[in-house]
């Protein structure tokens, strides 16, 4: 490692580290894959991932524990949501053995950077994938490259653990039978504007609703919405059009397994907001970001607190990262030690 980092100080900031990996897809089969040290691609100018959004990727962290081992957190869930993302704009798709390996030899490669255990940073992963080869048509390309890369990272809403508040944006990010399940960049895109809207007007991200009604919650900027209703349920929204974020199916498995709470995958409407006496962003980037109020037209309503945090939120984010750092027991398969 060429620099002494700050671990309690990180955000969410690119940081090239030491080794990457890489694979490529030719003539209907994946290479080896192999680490290397250059941070740069090269590819041909035509490559679909460049013209058509033929590209996807996905996100996940690796932890220090207390006794100072490294582990993943349910890296074979991101390769199967990766798989689902392959599908759906026709890409090949990389087996679940392949992406989970890649993601290890990455961190083993760059153990140095993973945080030490207690700073509240952790190492993030970040493997994606496109087409490229020589392709102009609008069809699925003839060669695709998939990378892995990481970088070691903080707190992706600033305040972590702390109330941030988010605003209802007109634009959508998705459609009803459109990406929004899938991990493309073109959805990225499509919030680049209503996340500096939101931002302009002094809030941490915009909350999209759903695009056919917009009466509903989809998603809170780049994290999935939850809510604790006033009796004590697990409340988060259903929809074709959100990406199935693995934090949130985990929340919902230990809201109901370990904390003996009813949990609900429902509509929730923007409405019937004051259903919930708390709330919460849930993503690998975003961990449990407490909604502390949501704005909608012109309408602030307040959870639990604008500068405190709920108990079942708080509940909540020490059972999950409790079992993220290897402090509280998992359920099976949930773990995987580098
Ligand atoms: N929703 C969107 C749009 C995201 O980009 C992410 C991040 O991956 C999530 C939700 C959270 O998903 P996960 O918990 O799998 O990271
Ligand atoms: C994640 O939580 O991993 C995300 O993908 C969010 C964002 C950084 C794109």
């Amino acid at each position: 490692m060429s620099q002494k980092l700050n671990w309690e100080e990180l955000g969410f900031d690119y940081i090239k580290t030491d080794k990457r990996y890489i694979s490529i897809w030719k003539d209907g089969a994946w290479d080896e894959g192999k680490l290397v040290e250059d941070n740069h691609l090269m590819v041909s100018e035509s490559a679909t991932g460049l013209h058509y959004g033929q590209q996807c990727f996905e996100g996940l962290k690796a932890y220090r524990t207390k006794d100072g081992k490294i582990q993943l957190f349910r890296p074979d869930e991101n390769a199967k949501r990766m798989q689902q993302t392959n599908k759906k704009i026709m890409m090949p798709e990389v087996p679940v053995e392949k992406f989970v390996d890649a993601c290890m030899q990455v961190v083993k490669a760059n153990e140095d950077y993973v945080p030490p255990y207690g700073t509240g940073a952790s190492l993030y992963i970040r493997p994606f994938m496109f087409g490229t080869g020589q392709t102009i048509g609008v069809k699925p390309a003839s060669e695709y490259i998939f990378c892995v890369f990481c970088m070691p990272v903080g707190a992706y809403f600033k305040g972590g653990m702390t109330p941030v508040n988010f605003i209802t944006t007109k634009f959508d990010r998705a459609a009803p039978m459109g990406t929004g399940a899938a991990k493309v960049g073109g959805n990225y895109a499509a919030s680049l504007q209503a996340h500096q809207e939101a931002v302009d007007a002094g809030f941490a991200d915009c909350i999209y609703l759903d695009a056919a009604t917009h009466t509903k919650i989809e998603e809170v900027g780049a994290a999935n919405f939850f809510g604790i209703t006033k009796d004590d349920v697990f409340v988060t929204p259903k929809s074709l059009s959100i990406l199935p974020s693995i934090t949130k199916y985990s929340l919902l498995y230990l809201a109901e397994n370990y904390m003996n709470l009813k949990v609900e995958e429902r509509d929730v409407f923007i409405d019937n907001i004051d259903e919930f006496k708390e709330a919460g962003a849930c993503g690998t980037a975003a961990v449990i970001t407490p909604i502390g109020a949501i704005s909608h037209e012109g309408e602030k309503h307040v959870f639990y607190s604008e500068t405190e945090v709920g108990p079942i939120t708080t509940e909540l984010y020490n059972t999950l990262t409790g079992i993220q750092l290897g402090d509280v027991e998992a359920p099976e398969g949930w773990i995987y030690v580098v």
